[in-house]
């Protein structure tokens, strides 16, 4: 038999197949509290405007909250044969309150419909990552201010580079994680106006009023093109672009993590909550949740790139090749809140070692540059000469198998005659910290001003 809802000039049904690939409802009932919210709002409109009678108004209302219980309470009959949530809600409303339900989707059309729902749905996930983004920060502050002056060596190409601090080191993810939010909260406010009323593509004859639904949805405006309204998916695609930097942050982090909880490393100590074991061998914990977060950058990638594929090559206004944009939210969006969620937990409950850190901190000729520093500052040197000077005493380190300030003061002067034994001062690691109080470096008392600004920000 002939579809329901569109089968006036249809003799037959569509083939078992065609209904398979026609079908949404299997993941777009996600969607069902948003789509009965547009319609609510819908309703209204069309009362308030004098398009639809009061009373079918009422029976509207009435109607939409039984279905929606329905949908909560699990007991509602979802149907393939409906294609998708927008026909599944309409056929049980009229099921429950007759003809006026007939009457619902005057001025409107699926297509700025299912546009309202998405919009709607993504909206929430952007609220969600913003609050998601909102606990990691908390969690990374915490850890900031515990070690704020506690040394550890930075790495250029992983190789040792200059002692830093924890502090400074995890208030570098703060600022990664600050501009995802940021990114969040400016795709919220630039996505957030109304498709509903552009109806199919052009608009409609019935005096509608945009502007009452757009408040009623806690849209700021109506979408002010129709065409525009119907086809737009620039918002889906902006929360998938905000999402896959901030899964390339969490997946940045989460190898540092990796590398950092190895016995190698030691640098931290993840909590047996967000470790895991070897079924074999009895003395592993693992990071899986590390590992885990640090792979879903790929499924978070891969689904922005594949809405840009289906809407690229899109005439104006809507084609169907856009029902395919829900899954690959629906996904991106569940897999970087529970990225985000786990990240925290794992951040909230891990432990630092200070002793490894600094242990750390001290080899690989970390402070080679306070000593070419040193050269340029107290004997006058050219930095180029200072440079050089450093390297050939790193090199006679290195061949002694010692760090800096284990050689004597003879070895030094042995590279150049000028050193003096105040040079030691400078290659102490706290010393080398301290002394980068530039703004921005990783001296503790500009870490510190660093955690006290984001704690405002955050208030
Ligand atoms: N299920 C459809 C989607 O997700 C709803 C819009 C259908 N519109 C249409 N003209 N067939 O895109």
């Amino acid at each position: 038999t002939a579809n329901q809802m569109w089968g006036g000039r249809f003799a037959a049904g569509p083939d078992a197949i065609m209904e398979a690939i026609n079908a949404s409802i299997g993941f777009d009932k996600r969607m069902a509290a948003q789509d009965i919210a547009g319609s609510r709002a819908h309703a209204a409109m069309l009362g308030a405007t004098g398009i639809l009678e009061p009373s079918d108004v009422q029976a509207i209302r009435e109607g939409l909250l039984t279905v929606l219980s329905e949908i909560e309470a699990g007991t509602f009959q979802f149907s393939t044969a409906l294609e998708d949530i927008h026909m599944n809600v309409e056929a049980r409303l009229k099921q429950i309150i007759g003809e006026p339900a007939g009457r619902l989707h005057t001025g409107r059309s699926r297509n700025d419909q299912v546009a309202t729902d998405f919009k709607l749905w993504v909206r929430d996930q952007l609220d969600a990552a913003e609050q998601g983004l909102i606990a990691l920060i908390g969690a990374l502050l915490d850890q900031a201010e515990a070690g704020a002056d506690w040394v550890m060596p930075g790495f250029t190409h992983l190789q040792t580079a200059q002692p830093v601090t924890w502090g400074h080191h995890m208030m570098a993810y703060v600022e990664m994680f600050g501009r995802d939010l940021c990114r969040v909260r400016d795709a919220r406010a630039r996505m957030n106006t109304s498709p509903l009323g552009a109806a199919a593509l052009a608009g409609t004859s019935f005096p509608i009023d945009r502007h009452m639904t757009a408040e009623a949805l806690g849209f700021d405006a109506p979408a002010a093109n129709s065409l525009d309204a119907v086809s737009d998916r620039d918002f889906a695609l902006e929360f998938l672009g905000a999402a896959s930097i901030c899964a390339m942050h969490l997946s940045r982090f989460a190898e540092e993590l990796v590398i950092w909880s190895s016995a190698q490393f030691r640098f931290v100590s993840l909590s047996d909550r967000f470790s895991t074991g070897s079924s074999i061998m009895p003395q592993k914990k693992n990071p899986d949740a590390a590992e885990l977060i640090r792979a879903k950058v790929g499924r978070i990638f891969g689904a922005n790139t594949a809405l840009m594929m289906v809407m690229k090559g899109l005439p104006l206004t809507y084609s169907k090749d856009m029902q395919e944009d829900k899954e690959q939210v629906f996904d991106a969006a569940d897999n970087l809140m529970l990225a985000l969620a786990v990240m925290t937990g794992m951040v909230g409950d891990m432990t630092a070692n200070r002793e490894s850190l600094a242990a750390a901190a001290g080899s690989g000729f970390s402070t080679a540059t306070d000593l070419a520093d040193w050269l340029v500052r107290v004997l006058g040197l050219p930095f180029r000469d200072a440079h050089h000077i450093t390297g050939s005493i790193v090199a006679l380190a290195e061949s002694r198998g010692c760090d800096l300030p284990d050689l004597t003061l003879d070895d030094m002067t042995s590279v150049y005659e000028g050193i003096t034994a105040e040079v030691f001062e400078v290659l102490g690691v706290e010393n080398s910290v301290r002394s980068r109080t530039s703004y921005g470096g990783t001296a503790p008392e500009q870490v510190r001003a660093q955690i006290a600004r984001w704690k405002e920000l955050m208030a």
